[in-house]
């Protein structure tokens, strides 16, 4: 040990910028090991046992320090000294850290801004965290916590905005989050819990913009998000535990605020009634539910979804829905069970200019299937079972895209002449390769063939 020591300062190194910026730039003197293109400090996955020394020269407005992936266990006194920064952003993040001294960051207890502490062995929130004045953001999660120290939480609370936090080991809802009053994100994962208390968001209520809560045990949304009068973005996902028939709770007022929600991934067999609790929502996600089947969706507030992403569940039917949704831009069907899409199944959708029906054994696609999607630019249908560029997509205006790779493309005038109808084939791209003839691809059939048909 004492012979690494030793051999470090020999062995300083001096990284530049760029090649010719050697006058202008500034130089970044880093330990053996890490290397420097400003403003990163790059030590991650190094095999590290400690924070190595560092030893700067010159001073930077900011500077991101990554330490990840390393083996560091222990964080001693002024780790940090030699490193001159007006702000840092330390990432420390999968590392087996279970010892942060109080005096840890000593010298840059005003700098530190950003702290990733992620999936390492704390047992509680380390008490040099609370000297860090100008911290916005930590993360915490995945460490063996159980529950917050209040002192720690009330120093926080005069400027945390960003938190992450949640273990298994957390066994109840840590009420000592009320002294965060700044805090506009709080990232919530692997909560053993089934329910929070009534107020669990008390103390940010009219703060609190951003709510993620991921791979837990709740039953249900919680209750406690009708106090959030300020919530913009609601991510649900990744909860296997929900009793669908009452997941989500009855406001007594709409959080009309809130528009980007996405529940993926939580097994729902049920579409949840998401624009009665949300009425403003703009993005929707509700994908990764391999056996939710329709969207039954009875509204009559259709008015303001733009974005909607019901990928990887397990529709066999474009939602007759859809229609209502007269507003959107984008939807977001690949890896569903849709094997035909029938005339009118987009109706009413004018504007949509996104449409990704890719990875669906879709083998029919009657004539009239887009006649209203005049201003569809990008369509997905690779990896489907269609033999052939489907002639509905005569009826696509404002076409520019198609993705068709992964199929099983004939390319001769048979199949392929009536592409000289399309209004805009001049700007039209496809990429996909034809099975037939062996080599050539569509987009080169299209070029050098087709005139020819
Ligand atoms: C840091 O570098 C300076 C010169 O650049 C040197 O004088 C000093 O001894 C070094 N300190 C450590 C702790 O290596
Ligand atoms: C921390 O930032 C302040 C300015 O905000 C600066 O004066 C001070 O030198 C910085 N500390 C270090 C150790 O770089
Ligand atoms: C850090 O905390 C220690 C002990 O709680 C305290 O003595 C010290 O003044 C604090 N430093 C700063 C910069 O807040
Ligand atoms: C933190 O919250 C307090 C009280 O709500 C407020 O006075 C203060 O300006 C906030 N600070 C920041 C940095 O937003
Ligand atoms: C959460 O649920 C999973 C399975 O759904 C279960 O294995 C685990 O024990 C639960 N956690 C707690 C803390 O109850
Ligand atoms: C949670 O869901 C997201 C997609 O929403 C996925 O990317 C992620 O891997 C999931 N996490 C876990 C722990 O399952
Ligand atoms: C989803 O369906 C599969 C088989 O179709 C079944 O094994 C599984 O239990 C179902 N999951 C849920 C959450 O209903
Ligand atoms: C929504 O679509 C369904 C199915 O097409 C239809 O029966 C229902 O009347 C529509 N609701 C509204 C509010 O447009
Ligand atoms: C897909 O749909 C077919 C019927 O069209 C059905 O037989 C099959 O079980 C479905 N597959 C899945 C994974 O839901
Ligand atoms: C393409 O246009 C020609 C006339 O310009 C017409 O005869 C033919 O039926 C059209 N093909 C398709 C598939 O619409």
């Amino acid at each position: 040990m004492k012979l690494t020591f030793l051999i470090w300062p020999l062995s300083w190194y001096v990284l530049s910028g760029t090649t010719y910026g050697f006058l202008f730039e500034p130089t970044c003197i880093v330990p053996p090991g890490c290397t420097c293109t400003l403003p990163t400090i790059n030590c991650a996955e190094k095999g590290l046992p400690r924070i190595p020394q560092f030893n700067m020269t010159s001073y930077n407005m900011m500077l991101y320090l990554k330490l990840q992936h390393n083996r560091i266990i222990v964080v001693p006194p002024e780790s940090l000294k030699g490193i001159h920064t007006g702000k840092l952003y330390l990432d420390m993040s999968f590392n087996n850290i279970r010892d942060i001294h109080p005096i840890a960051f000593a010298g840059l207890e005003d700098n530190i801004t950003i702290l990733n502490l992620e999936h390492n062995l704390l047992t509680t929130i380390p008490v040099a965290v609370a000297n860090l004045s100008s911290l916005t953001m930590l993360n915490i999660h995945d460490n063996a916590i159980a529950t917050f120290d209040a002192g720690v939480m009330r120093s926080l609370g005069t400027h945390i905005e960003v938190l992450y936090f949640g273990s298994h080991q957390m066994r109840q809802w840590p009420s000592q989050l009320q002294y965060l009053a700044n805090l506009t994100a709080l990232h919530v994962y692997d909560l053993g819990l089934t329910h929070l208390p009534q107020h669990a968001f008390k103390g940010f209520q009219h703060t609190l913009i951003n709510l993620e809560i991921d791979s837990t045990n709740l039953t249900s949304v919680p209750q406690a998000v009708c106090d959030l009068l300020s919530l913009r973005i609601f991510y649900f996902n990744n909860n296997t535990n929900l009793h669908q028939r009452h997941m989500l709770p009855s406001c007594s007022r709409d959080l009309d605020h809130v528009t980007d929600v996405s529940f993926d991934n939580n097994d729902l067999t049920e579409f949840p009634r998401v624009l009665d609790l949300f009425p403003n929502v703009n993005s929707l996600s509700v994908s990764g539910n391999p056996n939710l089947t329709t969207m039954d969706i009875v509204t009559d507030n259709t008015g303001r979804l733009r974005i909607l992403k019901l990928f990887d569940n397990g529709f066999a039917h474009v939602p007759l829905e859809l229609g209502n949704f007269t507003l959107l831009v984008d939807i977001d069907l690949h890896g569903n069970n849709l094997t035909e899409l029938s005339d009118g199944d987009f109706d009413q959708l004018v504007h949509i200019n996104r449409l990704d029906l890719s990875d669906n054994p879709i083998s029919k696609v009657e004539p009239n299937a887009f006649r209203d999607m005049i201003s569809l630019y990008y369509i997905g249908l690779s990896k489907t079972a269609l033999p052939n560029l489907p002639v509905a997509l005569l009826d696509l205006h404002s076409l520019h895209s198609v993705d068709f790779l992964n199929n099983a493309v004939v390319c001769n005038c048979d199949t392929l002449s009536w592409l000289q109808n399309m209004t805009n084939i001049n700007s039209l791209r496809v990429t996909g390769v034809c099975h037939e003839p062996f080599g050539l691809t569509v987009s080169q059939f299209m070029q050098y063939n087709l005139d020819n048909c």
